[in-house]
């Protein structure tokens, strides 16, 4: 496996690996959901690359850039055992020179719930993945179900600037208590975690809810925020039933809907989410 930190020895270094070629995206501090990325590049491509690289731009002035969990070291461990033959890990000055001064801005589907609570955050998101894309060239592109949002915008950037990745979404991992595996889910103390089940609890209310037939968004959130509001240490940022391709609120669920959520557990922030289908 080879650890390459700049664009010039990447494409130096990918020469001669066999296509097709896919990429895994991460932040780093790799958990099981990242790993199950890896495992589903390699079911469909010859090549596996990945990249850790804690994007600051798609961080707020007031978040957590400067405290997001970091472990190199163990993330190239589990990279390694997992086979990956190229791990991209540029430094922030590599992918942001002096002058650099350019920012990809995708329309309404970023606007919408996220966008709407960390402004710029997918700003930060469409740059450096539209960079990553564009650096490692990949057929296969491989996210997480958990940021289903960040996967819509993700797909918009790649078919309107024709970058010819296919975008694979893979399905959230949970730990057994129901929990999304998260970076983040390392801030979270003992109590948090017990805390932060809430959000799986209130996706199973609503799972529950349609399959008898409930197909009133306006009821389903409802219902959904008073069991957030039971949880004392649970702040809610929103809680949505939107159409799961356009990130419009619906008032009846008649097409495939995302039911999601971004709530902060003491001060971590986690988001949730599923999708509602007959
Ligand atoms: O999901 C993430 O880890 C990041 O948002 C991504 C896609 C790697 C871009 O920095």
């Amino acid at each position: 496996m080879k650890v390459i930190k700049t664009v010039a020895d990447f494409w130096a270094a990918q020469r001669g690996y066999p296509r097709p070629l896919g990429l895994v995206p991460t932040m780093g501090y790799l958990h099981e959901g990242h790993l199950s990325l890896v495992r589903r590049c390699w079911e469909d491509n010859s090549t596996a690359v990945a990249s850790i690289f804690v994007n600051p731009t798609q961080f707020g002035p007031s978040e957590d850039l400067s405290t997001y969990p970091r472990d190199m070291e163990g993330d190239l461990a589990k990279l390694e055992a997992e086979g990956v033959d190229l791990i991209f890990a540029p430094d922030a000055s590599e992918m942001y020179p002096d002058g650099f001064d350019t920012t990809i801005d995708v329309g309404s589907i970023a606007q919408r719930l996220e966008g709407e609570h960390r402004p710029g955050h997918f700003q930060g998101v469409a740059t450096v993945v539209c960079k990553l894309l564009t650096i490692v060239r990949p057929d296969n592109v491989y996210f997480g179900q958990k940021d289903a949002q960040q996967c819509l915008v993700i797909k918009r950037l790649n078919a309107d600037l024709d970058l010819g990745a296919e975008v694979v979404v893979m399905p959230t991992v949970r730990d057994p208590n129901g929990l999304a595996l998260s970076s983040r889910n390392a801030y979270l103390s003992d109590e948090d975690r017990e805390a932060a089940l809430s959000l799986h609890r209130a996706l199973k209310l609503a799972e529950s809810r349609y399959e008898d037939g409930v197909r009133d968004a306006t009821m389903m959130r409802r219902e959904m925020l008073a069991l957030l509001e039971s949880e004392p240490s649970a702040s809610i940022e929103y809680v949505s039933v939107a159409d799961a391709e356009t990130l419009v609120e619906l008032n009846s669920i008649e097409r495939p809907a995302l039911v999601s959520m971004a709530v902060r557990i003491g001060k971590v922030r986690l988001i949730d989410n599923i999708v509602l289908e007959s």
